[in-house]
Formats: C-alpha cells, structure tokens, sequence
C-alpha cells in the first residue's frame, strides 16, 4: 500500500521542496512566517521520503513569493532546495536555489570589532570560501563563518 501525505494544493504561492531533513523551521524563520497574512495557508510536511534525498522537509505558502534575499538565505541552511511558483495550481517556474559567489546583507559579521558592526553605513559582504559544506568569509575582516542561522540579520 502506498500511503501519502496529503497537502492542500494551493492556488497561488510558493512551494520550497527538497529541503533537507528537519530544516524547514529553519526555512520558516527565513521566510518570516509571523509576518504573512493570516488567510494565507502556510503547510509544513517534516521527514518525508525522497526519491532524490532520501528524507526531506517541504514547505507551501500561499500567496507569497520570496525576495532574492531570502532565497539567498534558503540556499546557505538548505542548498538542496527547489522552490516552485504556483499560479492558479500549476507549476509556473522551477528553479534549485543557488548560493552566488557573494552574500550581501543577509549575515551579520560574528566579529564585534567589524566595520560592518559600527554603525557605518557598510553593509555585510561575504565570499563563499567553500561551498559543500558552506564557509563564508567576511569580505571586510577576514573572520570565516559556517554557522549561519544565529546570524541572520
Ligand atoms: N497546486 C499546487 N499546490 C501545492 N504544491 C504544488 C502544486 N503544484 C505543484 N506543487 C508542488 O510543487 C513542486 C514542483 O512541482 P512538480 O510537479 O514539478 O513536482 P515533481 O514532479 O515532484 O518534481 P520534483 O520533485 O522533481 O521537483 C512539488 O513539490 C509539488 O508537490
Ligand atoms: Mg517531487
Ligand atoms: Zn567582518
């Protein structure tokens, strides 16, 4: 017997599939699920079976489309991650999230004595060092980051 998750579809929104395994509270916090209008349906499936990634997580917003920067953030906790457009109940565009060369303002500099932490107006820059699993330097002073979710500006 096949027994599957049924989710709502939905009309129009987002859905972020591939997830890895139990990230997507994580995406949730990215996405800033607090915020979004209260008739929007939000559904969340944790720990289901893959084909591509053994266990993964999938999240569906409705009438929602994310900023480049919060895909950006998607792709530093989640790079497996696809995110599907939804206009009226069909799949308008996918496309896997991409991690650029260069991260700008979605991460706070762990380093307190960062220019970036003194009130200039110098936005935070980093170069991804490397990239499976992702380490990302600070393009002002040098300091590497590999943990990215108590970051998040
Ligand atoms: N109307 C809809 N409402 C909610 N989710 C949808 C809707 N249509 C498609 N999806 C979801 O969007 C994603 C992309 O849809 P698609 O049909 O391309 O999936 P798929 O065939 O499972 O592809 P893959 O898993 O390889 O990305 C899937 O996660 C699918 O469950
Ligand atoms: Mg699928
Ligand atoms: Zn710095």
């Amino acid at each position: 017997m096949v027994r599957e998750l049924k989710i709502t579809p939905i009309k129009n929104g987002t859905v972020i599939d591939h997830i890895g395994n139990g990230l997507s509270l994580e995406v949730l916090r990215i996405i800033g699920v607090g915020e979004l209008d209260k008739d929007s349906t939000v559904s969340v499936a944790l720990h289901v079976r893959s084909q591509k990634i053994g266990w993964k997580d999938i999240v569906k917003v409705e009438n929602m489309e994310l900023s480049p920067r919060k895909v950006n953030a998607i792709a530093l906790i989640a790079p497996t991650a696809t995110i599907s457009i939804i206009r009226d109940f069909k799949v308008l565009e996918k496309r896997p999230v991409d991690l650029p060369d260069r991260i700008v303002g979605i991460l706070k500099c762990p380093n307190p004595g960062c220019i970036t932490n003194q009130n200039e107006p110098v936005e935070s820059e980093f170069d991804v060092a490397r990239r499976r699993p992702v380490v990302l330097r600070c393009a002002y002073c040098d300091r590497a980051v590999d943990e990215f979710l108590s970051h998040l500006a």
